[in-house]
């Protein structure tokens, strides 16, 4: 097929090939896993995933450099997240070496959908299952590791992108105790039907608040937020609620290298709404600023554009990503 890289959005294209992994025996070990051509799976209606939700998914992304190599970023953070996610759901995970091994081998397989320097990434999309069938409540007893690829564009696009979020207080995406600090297939669905209504009046996604006392911020159906105010960058702390997003990590490592106050706590809305930028992280977002967010009628507009500190962050961290900038972090490897 003939790419118009130009054209990349964050939908599905397709690759070639995907990777697949199955336990076997006792349910716990994984087996030697595979790269198979693209395409539908086999499973039964009874497979754990499908009854009682035991699945995990993870992001993660793989970037053209400008002299035509392929790196990764920080793959081994995706390993030990899926690995936290795995012990909460009661389900076994693939060692960091047959992850990283795994996430390897589906983008060299696939090395030609990786989009060209500064115009998206490949975007990796691993998913751990329980496959075996189950009727009784309890863990599956056989787990799948899949991963496909999908490339996709530059979330950012020169400053037409910043998002206008919704703050709305019927739903709770996570509460303490529950799976909002894991990547839990599970936490998604339930914030669909609020996130189409927001869209449908023409916001691009919604801020949730923490289900306990509906006064402070936690995060976007899709990525973590942090605001800025003056010198301080302040980002709700990892509570079990909200997702310990590489991205968040990596944006709090830079901005203190750089000189800023970075907070991990409880980021009050009044204090949101008196912020001078907000943005929000994650692997499909990058570093995106928001331009407003609505709160009971009220619309917060925030600075965005090429002055900010979101910019400063995002261009650093896109240059490392992308090879344009020296990593002295050790974050990315060449494949
Ligand atoms: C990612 O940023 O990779 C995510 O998993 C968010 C997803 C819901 C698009």
């Amino acid at each position: 097929m003939k790419m118009n890289w130009d054209n990349l959005g964050f939908g599905l294209t397709p690759t070639d090939f995907m990777y697949v992994m199955k336990t076997s025996g006792d349910g716990c070990v994984f087996d030697d896993g595979q790269i198979t051509p693209y395409g539908n799976i086999e499973i039964s209606p009874s497979a754990g995933v499908f009854n009682y939700g035991q699945g995990l998914f993870e992001g993660a992304k793989a970037y053209r450099r400008e002299d035509g190599h392929v790196q990764l970023f920080r793959i081994e953070e995706n390993a030990r997240r899926i690995k936290m996610g795995a012990d909460r759901l009661c389900m076994p995970a693939p060692s960091v070496e047959q992850f990283v091994d795994a996430i390897t081998k589906t983008v060299l397989a696939n090395k030609h959908w990786v989009p060209p320097a500064g115009k998206g990434s490949l975007y990796l999309r691993p998913l751990l299952f329980g496959s075996g069938s189950v009727l009784g409540i309890g863990p599956a007893p056989e787990y799948s590791f899949i991963i496909f690829a999908s490339p996709i564009g530059n979330w950012y696009k020169n400053g037409s992108s910043a998002m206008s979020l919704l703050i709305q207080n019927k739903v709770a995406r996570a509460s303490l105790g529950g799976t909002g600090g894991i990547k839990s297939i599970t936490n998604y669905a339930p914030v669909f039907e609020v996130v189409q209504k927001a869209k449908a009046q023409g916001f691009a996604d919604v801020l949730f608040l923490d289900a306990a006392t509906g006064k402070n911020i936690e995060e976007v159906s899709s990525c973590n937020i942090f605001i800025v105010k003056g010198n301080l960058i302040s980002t709700p702390a990892l509570q079990g609620t909200i997702l310990p997003g590489i991205t968040r990590r990596s944006v709090i490592e830079i901005a203190l290298d750089f000189g800023y106050q970075v907070e991990e706590r409880d980021v009050p809305v009044k204090e949101v709404l008196d912020a001078d930028e907000v943005f929000c992280t994650g692997t499909a977002v990058g570093i995106t600023p928001v331009a407003s967010i609505t709160y009971q009628d009220k619309k917060v507009e925030y600075k965005t554009g090429e002055e900010t500190v979101s910019n400063k962050l995002r261009v650093n961290l896109t240059g490392i990503q992308t090879g344009a900038m020296e990593d002295k972090m050790g974050w990315t490897v060449m494949i």
